[in-house]
């Protein structure tokens, strides 16, 4: 297995450009099952989820080609198979989300119900209470969600209990094939999310409202393919962001504007950062300091994401002060607090949501495990600090989602290497 060995304490310093958003474009990759083809997406990041995805999409009938350079065109012509199974699904949420376009184009789909990163329950409840509003039956069997349609999903009123990304996006994709007009309201807000709706609406669909809590779909019998270009993934590049401030370091990301950084930007300026940007670069100077602590409060979009949480906590962990973290999406979204403090750290849980982060002025190298994406990318920035060398083990969380991580750290001057 994987392990990233890390010597600690030397800024990151240097020019980095920011892959394609891995949560924006395993969602674009499903929504290809929605039309015939050819769908050609660019800008995909090469990466394990995007690999499974793929994977999962070829074995329902979707003839996919790679090409160098972050090129991804399928074409769904010959769908053979409307069952996602049990083996692709688990080991990545997100295969979840070709539940709707498959019912949406062919009236039928068997899936796995989801796996992924260990974060709390995740149950999928809202996917399903929205496709049965559009007419869905839905039974589940064996560990499987059935979805059946008599024709085509019919369009309707939903009201989302909750802010759900997935949710959302499971039924915006639904409703562009539906017999008329759905509205999604409490819809999630997300960049990908317009994102997503962007690459459908160049396939021919009629949606408004993407970015906002309501979105309206009115549905339209078939959809084509198109060329799409996925965003930059903002998570990737806060977490430089984080990584550069943490070790007092200087960095510029290029192929990312601030907008879609808004809410990590003011955090890291609250820390003593000085952020720059321009229309697709953000820069980040600490000028050697030593950050001083900020609270966190994870929301939904535009809020603070939570996928930033963990990395934010590496940061406190060695900022001056104290600063209080909830985590407000997830339950269970601790789990780095236990491997940060193996690493030196004063993090104290005061609740289920709420740690307290007392910073210390250094932190020392230990082996640590990665135990889901986000919590690896913060042991990742907590050894960039830590003193010797510390080995990060299960790194198979962080090539879920982090591009290259090694040789992006390298250029930017971080004595890291995978070992095995
Ligand atoms: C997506 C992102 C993930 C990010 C999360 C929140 C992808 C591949 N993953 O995950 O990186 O951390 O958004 O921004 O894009 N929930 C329910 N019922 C449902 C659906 C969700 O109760 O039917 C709950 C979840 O348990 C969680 C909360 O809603 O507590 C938010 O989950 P959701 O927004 O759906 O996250 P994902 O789409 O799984």
């Amino acid at each position: 297995m994987d392990r990233l060995q890390i010597r600690g304490g030397r800024p990151l310093n240097g020019r980095l450009k920011v892959s394609g958003a891995k949560n924006s474009a395993l969602k674009i990759l499903a929504a290809a099952l929605l039309s015939e083809g050819p769908v050609r997406v660019g800008n995909t990041p090469h990466l394990h989820d995007v690999t499974i995805m793929i994977e999962l999409l070829g074995c329902l009938g979707v003839d996919v080609t790679v090409n160098d350079g972050g090129g991804v065109e399928l074409h769904a012509a010959a769908i053979h198979s409307t069952r996602a199974p049990y083996e692709l699904v688990k080991t990545m949420r997100a295969s979840f989300l070709v539940l709707g376009p498959l019912l949406a184009r062919f009236g039928q789909a068997e899936v796995s119900l989801p796996g992924g990163c260990a974060i709390g329950a995740r149950p999928v409840d809202q996917h399903l209470k929205g496709l049965q509003a559009l007419g869905a039956q839905i039974e589940l069997d064996g560990g499987y969600v059935r979805a059946k349609s008599n024709g085509r999903l019919r369009g309707a009123p939903i009201h989302m209990d909750i802010v759900t990304v997935g949710g959302t996006e499971n039924l915006l994709m639904a409703a562009t094939l539906a017999e008329g007009r759905t509205t999604i309201d409490n819809a999630a807000q997300e960049p990908e999310i317009v994102d997503l709706a962007n690459c459908l609406i160049a396939m021919g669909a009629r949606i408004e409202g993407h970015g906002t809590s309501r979105i309206v779909i009115d549905g339209v019998e078939q959809l084509s393919g198109c060329d799409y270009s996925v965003m930059p993934d903002r998570i990737e590049a806060g977490t430089y962001l984080i990584a550069a401030a943490a070790t007092g370091g200087s960095v510029r990301l290029s192929g990312i504007g601030p907008e879609l950084l808004d809410a990590t930007i003011e955090r890291l300026e609250a820390a003593g950062a000085k952020v720059t940007s321009g229309t697709d670069w953000v820069a980040l100077d600490m000028q050697g300091r030593r950050p001083k602590a900020v609270d966190i409060e994870t929301r939904p979009y535009p809020g603070l994401a939570t996928d930033m949480q963990a990395q934010f906590m590496a940061m406190d962990a060695i900022a001056e002060g104290t600063s209080r973290i909830r985590e407000t999406i997830f339950e269970n979204r601790f789990m780095h607090v236990q491997e940060l403090n193996r690493l030196g750290a004063n993090i104290e849980l005061v609740s289920a949501s709420t740690a307290l982060v007392h910073g210390v002025e250094t932190l020392s190298a230990a082996p640590v495990m990665a135990t889901d994406l986000r919590a690896s990318s913060s042991l990742v920035v907590a050894a960039l600090v830590a003193e010797g060398t510390t080995v990060v083990d299960r790194i198979y969380h962080i090539d879920r989602g982090y591009e290259t991580i090694e040789e992006k750290l390298r250029a930017l001057g971080a004595d890291v290497m995978r070992v095995r």
